[in-house]
């Protein structure tokens, strides 16, 4: 079974994917990790992040193996990486893992942006999670004060909407929810509530 799980910037569709792989025993692939990553290495190496060649040799040297690096959980990976998810080859260069996750036998849950549009389009269940954008702000503010991130509030909430028009407004796989996603606002759930949302959600996609 493949589960698709989109949705804009801190939206908790991480937090979701996560628990509904648990709870069917798959595999889980967080695929903004990849683009961030992918930032990274180009920043790393010295090039600007808009540099299509230096992005896409990224993108075909990424080991997924290192993607533990809490550093690419900060907000200005986050921000990096939509620079880099706007150039088309990185994007394809990136698409067969992705897909190679999703082949796995059993199947795989996936979060993303484009993953019902693009990266697997006949998942059997897609969601795509939606909140207010001060709700996510505020969210992602009192996740980074946990960790004692230095960020504000303000900042967060500018470095949201940024993101949500350079993902939505890009030429290639824009985010957007497939056509034959569900919806799930969880501006007004706390996290047991939107849970329990998605499962039941995806168990009528599914016929359990
Ligand atoms: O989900 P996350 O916030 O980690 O994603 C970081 C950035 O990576 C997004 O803002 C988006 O530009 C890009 N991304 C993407 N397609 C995906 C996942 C992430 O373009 N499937």
């Amino acid at each position: 079974m493949i589960i698709a799980i989109d949705g804009p910037a801190a939206s908790g569709k991480g937090t979701l994917a996560k628990r509904i792989a648990d709870l069917w025993g798959l595999p889980c692939l967080d695929t903004g990790l990849l683009y961030r990553a992918v930032a990274r290495d180009v920043a790393a190496r010295g090039f600007r992040l808009d540099d299509a060649w230096a992005a896409l040799a990224a993108a075909r040297s990424l080991d997924p193996a290192e993607l533990a690096d809490p550093d690419l959980r900060t907000p200005q990976a986050g921000d990096a990486a939509s620079i880099v998810a706007r150039i088309p080859q990185v994007r394809a260069a990136l698409l067969a893992y992705q897909r190679g996750f999703a082949a796995q036998p059993g199947g795989a849950v996936l979060d993303g942006r484009d993953i019902g549009t693009v990266v697997c389009p006949g998942a059997d269940a897609k969601i795509y999670v939606t909140a207010r954008s001060e709700v996510r702000a505020k969210r992602r503010f009192l996740e980074y004060m946990a960790r004692s991130e230095p960020v504000t509030y303000e900042a967060i909430l500018a470095d949201i909407l940024r993101r949500d028009e350079r993902d939505a407004s890009r030429d290639s796989a824009p985010m957007r929810p497939a056509p034959d996603a569900d919806l799930l606002d969880t501006s007004d759930l706390d996290i047991e509530a939107a849970f329990d949302a998605a499962v039941g959600l995806i168990k009528r996609k599914i016929g359990q």
